[in-house]
């Protein structure tokens, strides 16, 4: 096909990869993903070669980066856990910078996060900060972009949320609840990453949503949208944390960590930015909300089985 160029993305078999993906393809453009897991349920059969990260090997991931056009990195850790660290996630990134810039690649999409600084004592934040440094003295044109939270059908964060509201006595928030957030549809986002990835300057896009919402506010509106009759009270941050560590234990997952609240009560996830993404949050919701929440997502199970 004409102007079909090649693609990489990483992470084509999970969340924000499988809506970049399938935007690619739908515009004619030719994929191969990046992925941890390469033997996994391939959404996208024969149009999608999986190849593995190869970390430990510059000159293979290098390789599998022949002849491609643009990267689209999602790769990241959500926590430190077992093998799996913020350390261990820069360094691995930064490889694959560097087998980009070996392989010719023209442009990198990276998704990045609201907020990042690398002088953050949070190693979320840190961390996406160094990598924010990396890519701009890289030789690659590049996209950085700076999402909040990620909503749609796969999503942790807002299904949890939801879940807690169908299932327990008491919902806990976190001391007043005032701080915000402002997410952004998985569509929105891909959407963002495909047309700046044809771009040619150098972009930094807040990836945010068009509503912003207060933590309080947000949960009100997900209990009121999926029907559920739980009280919504207030707690210390302290007592509110270690009561998430206990119905984490209860599911075999970290439900939440303490620099994800953190980053939230200090406001890291909203940003004095006009909207990038048109699809409101409440509304999505009430579209979904037969379905939202009616099973826990599960991330150790996603990406530590
Ligand atoms: N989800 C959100 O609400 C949100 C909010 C703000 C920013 N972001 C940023 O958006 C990007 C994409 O997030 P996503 O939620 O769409 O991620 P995802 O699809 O779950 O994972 C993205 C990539 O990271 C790899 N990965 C994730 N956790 C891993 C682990 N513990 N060990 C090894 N590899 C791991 C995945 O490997 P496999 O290919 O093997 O699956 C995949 O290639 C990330 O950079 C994240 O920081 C996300």
């Amino acid at each position: 096909m004409k102007n079909s160029k090649l693609h990489a993305v990483t992470g084509s078999f999970g969340y924000s990869g499988k809506y970049i993906t399938k935007q690619l393809l739908a515009k004619g453009q030719q994929v191969i993903t990046l992925t941890g897991n390469p033997q996994r349920h391939n959404p996208f059969g024969e149009q999608v070669r999986a190849y593995a990260f190869n970390f430990e090997n510059p000159e293979a991931l290098a390789a599998s980066l022949e002849g491609v056009d643009t990267l689209y990195n999602t790769y990241w850790v959500r926590f430190d856990h077992g093998k799996a660290s913020y350390q261990k996630a820069v360094d691995n990134t930064l490889k694959l910078i560097a087998a980009a810039e070996t392989a010719g690649v023209r442009r990198m999409v990276h998704v990045s996060i609201s907020n990042p600084n690398s002088d953050s004592h949070l190693g979320y934040f840190h961390g996406k900060g160094l990598l924010e440094e990396a890519i701009q003295k890289s030789s690659l044109s590049y996209a950085i972009l700076r999402p909040t939270v990620i909503f749609g059908r796969e999503d942790i964060l807002i299904n949890n949320i939801a879940w807690l509201l169908r299932r327990f006595p008491l919902f806990v928030i976190p001391g007043n609840g005032e701080y915000k957030l402002q997410p952004i549809y998985v569509e929105d986002l891909a959407e963002l990453a495909v047309r700046s990835g044809a771009a040619e300057d150098n972009q930094i896009i807040e990836a945010i949503g068009p509503e912003t919402f207060t933590f309080k506010d947000l949960v009100g509106m997900l209990k009121t949208k999926v029907g559920s009759r739980t009280p919504i009270i207030h707690l210390p941050t302290g007592i509110s944390y270690w009561l998430s560590k206990v119905v984490g234990l209860m599911v075999g997952d970290v439900l939440l960590t303490k620099e994800e609240v953190i980053g939230l009560m200090d406001n890291l996830l909203y940003t004095d930015a006009p909207p990038a993404g048109n699809t409101r949050l409440s509304d999505w919701v009430a579209e979904n909300s037969e379905t939202l929440g009616k099973e826990y997502h599960h991330e150790l199970k996603r990406h530590y089985k």
